[in-house]
């Protein structure tokens, strides 16, 4: 049998659960379908052969010698699940409500700058894989516009702040007006990082807005180039009243990990938070969100969503963020993997695969519902 019928009977088969999602992923002829890969490791490794080096480096990486990198997915494997049984999980509910909103399961795009670095055009491509999917996006500024092309998609504006309270007000009424649903302010970024992967490679971060030329050229940076680029550095707490005065949109703090920085989110009116390290990308040695998490939660204490992203490439690492109290998680290199694999439908297809190893992870575990997951799901070995 090859391998493509063999697929089809199985999707045959699978069909029949009930825990099988309704839209089917596509198959298609092309011999690197998206539907061969049976994890997000699987799409980053096609993803790698796909790109060039630098831009795979440039996703891949982190900050000076990846600590925190490493940290983020390494937490998952320290925390053990302990389920329930005899639990009636005929059926399976991944849907919440955040900020208004009801989502059909708790994973949301994250903000990634550099797409174009995988393909032309990335932005709208991950917003249209977003809208097929039901999935929140978190959008780059400038990106607001490639919305017009997915115009049914949830989306979240994200900015590194603005120096001028005027730039803020500006910038809020503008997304608000664009049709964002929220505001996600990173506020682990002052300054740009060091990031040796890109320093040995010379990396030129014009490159974020053209993709890597295929040609060799000579290397146009000196080593460090790139690094310490200051992004509103002067930014304060005050920055959350700024936007909220300006526009009716809730305001999304990312970049979290102090429980006492939780609470002063909270004081000054976030309306939620991301527990983030920007995946091992900013401060390196800064702790694994998920060791983050549970201190940031009993800080925040129920007042507003807590959502956390970083390491996450499998649905039962979901489970267990859930479990420490998040709301829900962004993912960051995943979708990018996907798209450097087979483009939109690459995507779509990570998105998928993360979403039914979530139910079929909750289904084990006992917890038919989001709502039904809470500490007692999780022990650290
Ligand atoms: C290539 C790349 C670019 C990123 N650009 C941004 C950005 O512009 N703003 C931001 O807040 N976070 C950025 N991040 C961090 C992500 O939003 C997210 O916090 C992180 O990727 C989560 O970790 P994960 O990749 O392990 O899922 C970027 C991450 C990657 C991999």
């Amino acid at each position: 049998m090859n391998r493509r019928r063999a697929l089809q009977n199985f999707l045959a088969f699978a069909a029949t659960s009930p825990l099988w999602p309704q839209q089917e992923p596509r198959l298609t002829n092309d011999p690197d379908d998206p539907a061969w890969p049976v994890n997000v490791h699987e799409f980053e490794a096609i993803a790698k052969r796909k790109l060039h080096p630098l831009a795979y480096d440039f996703i891949a990486g982190g900050a000076e010698g990846e600590q925190t990198l490493r940290a983020n997915v390494e937490a998952y494997q320290r925390v053990f699940l302990v389920p329930r049984v005899m639990v009636d999980v005929s059926t399976v509910d991944t849907s919440i409500e955040l900020l208004g909103f009801k989502l059909e399961k708790p994973i949301i795009i994250a903000p990634t700058g550099g797409k174009n670095l995988v393909i032309p055009n990335a932005e709208i491509t991950v917003a249209r894989a977003a809208e097929a999917s039901h999935t929140v996006v978190t959008t780059g500024s400038g990106a607001d516009k490639v919305m017009d092309e997915a115009a049914n998609v949830i989306w979240w504006s994200n900015t590194a702040g603005h120096e001028k309270k005027s730039d803020a007000a500006s910038y809020a009424k503008r997304m608000e007006d664009r049709g964002a649903k929220a505001i996600v302010v990173t506020v682990d970024n002052p300054y740009q990082s060091t990031r040796d992967r890109n320093n040995r490679n010379r990396f030129d971060y014009g490159y974020m807005q053209t993709g890597v030329p295929n040609e060799k050229v000579p290397p146009r940076t000196p080593a460090l180039a790139g690094m310490w680029q200051p992004h509103a550095a002067n930014m304060t707490w005050d920055y959350v009243g700024w936007l909220r005065s300006a526009a009716n949109l809730p305001v999304i703090l990312k970049g979290i990990l102090a429980p006492e920085d939780a609470r002063l989110a909270v004081e000054h009116g976030a309306s939620a938070i991301v527990v983030s390290n920007h995946g091992g990308r900013q401060l390196d040695g800064a702790i694994a969100t998920l060791d983050a998490l549970p201190g940031v939660v009993e800080a925040v204490a129920g007042k507003i969503p807590v959502l956390m992203d970083g390491g996450i490439r499998r649905g039962a690492d979901i489970l267990k963020a859930l479990a420490f109290g998040a709301k829900a998680v962004l993912v960051g290199r995943a979708p990018l993997w996907g798209l450097g694999a087979f483009g939109q439908a690459g995507v779509e297809r990570v998105l998928w695969m993360l979403t039914m190893e979530l139910k079929v992870a909750m289904a084990l575990a006992g917890k038919p519902r989001i709502d039904a997951i809470d500490r007692s799901l999780v022990r650290r070995a």
